[in-house]
């Protein structure tokens, strides 16, 4: 049985372009793998705490020597960990904010991305950086207001979403990513219209073969 993490960033419910995509991402899934498990983290509806000195000074402290106050500081860390670590599969829905990504967004991968549980630090190695998390696949569907932000638009240069992403997911091992890009949301014209359309009929191929791949990759 394969387990699939939907996180979901938007601020918004009844509009979101990004949480349309990833509830269909999940229907499909769950159509190709009835007996999965899809665990659900809404970081939109409900944001990760920012971290703080507790929580910094513990993330840093050795992990034998933490206080009862320090082990509390990183309970959420430890949980929103734990749970990406048990995925097989994982759908991000990420909107565009300010050309980057949300701050609940941001609060999520600040509370995941903790040395010594998501990747190692040696400053006295030659590669002082090593990722601690298992590889596996990684949906981001992103949206935009204005689709000339997406790759190969005439404001592509000032899209900081999916670069950061990309490195922010890399960092701690999570490499095999692939965006989904939905373009357009402020224009509502046909430009949005084919970019949700491709967007449809991506999320579909990827859904039905992540829910697939990892069985196959099993059994073998
Ligand atoms: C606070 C905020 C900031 C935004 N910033 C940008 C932006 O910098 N560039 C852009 O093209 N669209 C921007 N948008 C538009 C959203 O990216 C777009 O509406 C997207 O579809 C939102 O995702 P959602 O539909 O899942 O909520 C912004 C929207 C909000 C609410």
């Amino acid at each position: 049985m394969h387990k699939l993490l939907v996180v979901d960033a938007s601020g918004r419910v009844t509009r979101s372009v990004t949480r349309r995509l990833t509830r269909r991402f999940t229907e499909v899934w769950r159509a190709h793998e009835p007996g999965g498990t899809v665990l659900r983290r809404d970081v939109g509806l409900d944001p990760p705490p920012p971290v703080d000195e507790p929580w910094i000074a513990a993330a840093f402290a050795d992990p034998a020597a933490r206080s009862e106050a320090g082990r509390a500081a990183l309970r959420a860390s430890d949980a929103l960990i734990d749970e990406l670590e048990a995925a097989d599969a994982v759908v991000i829905g990420a909107p565009m904010y300010n050309f980057g990504m949300p701050a609940q967004l941001k609060a999520y991968f600040d509370q995941v991305i903790r040395v010594g549980r998501a990747f190692g630090f040696d400053a006295a190695a030659a590669e002082p950086y090593r990722p601690l998390l298992r590889a596996r696949p990684v949906v981001v569907i992103t949206s935009v207001g204005d689709g000339a932000l997406n790759p190969g638009g005439a404001l592509a240069h000032l899209n900081f979403l999916e670069p950061h992403l990309a490195t922010c997911l890399g960092f701690i091992g999570l490499t095999d990513v692939t965006f989904v890009r939905i373009g357009f949301d402020e224009f509502q014209d046909g430009r949005f219209r084919a970019s949700i359309a491709a967007a449809e009929a991506e999320v579909d191929a990827l859904a039905a073969a992540l829910a697939a791949g990892p069985v196959n990759c099993l059994a073998s």
